[in-house]
């Protein structure tokens, strides 16, 4: 019997193990993000420093460097290594497919990135220790390793929504999957936000700068920045969604939630707004409002861009070959992979999953309730949460409908024939529809799963056949 090879599903009740990584990617994206924008600000800052002799300026690269230590390399430390661990956990088969793709790729972003911490700490403790011109070198080498990392892992993001070119399924290889249509409007929109979040991130630092004539230049330089970055931005949003998949752009229209569009759009208004305050009357900057500004930043403006991008990469995890549930959709021979489709076309999930326990292999009037939530674990919580919160929680979605033959005829309709736009082909066998049935009914309604058991029972003790099928 062939074997498919799902791993055990890490199952996050209370919100779901995708909103779990989300969670942690999107403050990763703003540390990782404010860190790359800030080293090249700070070899723009440094130029201006040594050249027009403005020593004064160092101070605030000082500060923010400093400030970044903490907040970008201690926190954005943290948080990616926790989108690692997260992500091997919650999606095995997509991390392995990233990496069986682009293990050179990220070794080469982590020798940048190493290049990337000690620059910090170098630019912070070598002001005025060293020369100007090692210093001002130390800043461009920390700005252009920083950038460096991003060039790679927007890559390596783009490759996730939509390999570079079809051929890469056929022929593999790092130039076929890494340059996707997409790559370079992601680098574009990622590069010029970088810099609205360091600008407003450096507001925090500059607010609580004691000199003010310093303290209205830096904040007038970064709120210039901030402008110009935020309408590029906005631009090069643009730009990419029109390199979406035909898919994702349908997705888009019609699954997004009806507040993205206002909320993206709120998001910039507020922000430009606020560079716009910042420039005339540097005054009002505050520690409290720079702060303010860079969590409605995170709330408003990088999560609804997480969940979007993960919505609209659906039914897919990685690649447009992995579904978000792990089983591999489609033949890459370039990478020596094979669609186990069929493979569950024939035997179904109970007869091909390693990690079951034999007692769930078969389903019974007695373990079809526990079957069906074992299915529902593996087929679906990597997108539907089976608790009431979290991500697309899946009771919502049946309306209270606790009638299983219903149930039991859509999972072997729209689901195992692949006929939704945004979800994998999902072939279940009937009996193994039949047990999901059960299990979603009983969300509910918890006393399906009894009420299912003991009638069933009752009928297979006339009839033991009738269960089968
Ligand atoms: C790859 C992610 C993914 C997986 C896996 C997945 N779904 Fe969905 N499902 C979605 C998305 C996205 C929607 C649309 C949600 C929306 O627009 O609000 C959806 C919608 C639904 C709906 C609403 C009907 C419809 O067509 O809009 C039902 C019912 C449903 N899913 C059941 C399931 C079941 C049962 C499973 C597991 C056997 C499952 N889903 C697995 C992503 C997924």
């Amino acid at each position: 019997m062939d074997m498919i090879g799902l791993y055990p599903t890490w199952y996050e009740p209370g919100i779901g193990s995708g909103w779990v990584i989300g969670i942690i990617a999107t403050i990763h994206v703003l540390f990782s993000h404010v860190s790359v924008g800030a080293a090249l600000f700070f070899a723009w800052l440094a130029t201006v420093a040594y050249q027009q002799n403005k020593p004064e300026l160092l101070e605030f690269i000082k500060k923010y460097g400093l400030f970044l230590l903490i907040f970008s390399y201690v926190l954005g430390s943290i948080t990616g290594p926790g989108i690692w661990y997260s992500t091997t956990v919650g999606s095995p088969r997509g991390i392995s497919a990233l990496i069986h793709s682009f293990v050179w790729k990220w070794a080469t972003e982590w020798v940048f990135f190493v290049i990337e911490v000690i620059g910090i700490y170098l630019i912070v403790y070598l002001v005025g220790r060293v020369d100007q011109r090692t210093h001002l070198r130390i800043a461009y080498i920390f700005g252009l390793s920083s950038l460096t990392t991003m060039l790679i892992i927007v890559g390596i993001l783009s490759f996730m929504m939509w390999p570079g070119k079809e051929a890469w399924f056929v022929d593999g290889g790092y130039l076929n999957g890494f340059y996707g249509p997409n790559t370079f409007a992601q680098l574009a929109m990622r590069f010029a936000f970088m810099f609205s979040m360091t600008a407003v991130v450096g507001g925090i630092v500059a607010a609580g700068m004691k000199d003010y004539a310093l303290k209205a230049y830096i904040t007038r330089r970064l709120a210039i920045l901030g402008i110009v970055a935020t309408l590029a931005g906005a631009a090069m949003f643009q730009w990419y969604l029109s390199t979406l998949p035909e898919h994702a752009a349908l997705i888009m229209e019609n699954r997004l939630p009806a507040w993205f569009n206002t909320g993206i759009l709120s998001i910039l208004a507020g922000t430009l707004a606020y560079f716009v305050v910042t420039l005339i009357q540097p005054r009002v900057l505050v520690t409290s409002l720079a702060s303010v500004m860079t969590v409605a930043i995170v709330v408003f403006g990088l999560w609804p861009e997480e969940v979007a991008r993960e919505s609209i990469r659906k039914p897919y995890v990685a690649g447009q070959y992995i579904y978000s549930n792990q089983v591999i959709s489609r033949d890459v021979p370039g990478m020596g992979i094979k669609s186990e489709i069929p493979v569950l076309e024939e035997h179904g999930f109970l007869k091909t999953m390693a990690f079951l326990p034999d007692s769930q292999r078969t389903v019974t009037p007695q373990n079809a309730h526990e079957v069906g939530r074992s299915l529902a674990i593996t087929a679906c919580s990597n997108c539907h949460s089976l608790s009431e919160t979290g991500i697309r929680p899946m009771k919502n979605y049946f309306g209270g409908n606790t009638d299983v033959a219903m149930i039991r005829s859509y999972l072997l309709g729209a689901l195992a024939t692949g006929n939704t736009l945004y979800m994998p082909k999902i072939p279940l066998k009937p009996d193994e529809a039949e047990a999901l049935a059960v299990y979603l009914a009983s969300l509910s309604d918890p006393t399906v799963a009894e009420r299912y058991a003991r009638e069933k029972s009752a009928v297979a003790a006339v009839a033991p056949a009738a269960v089968k099928e």
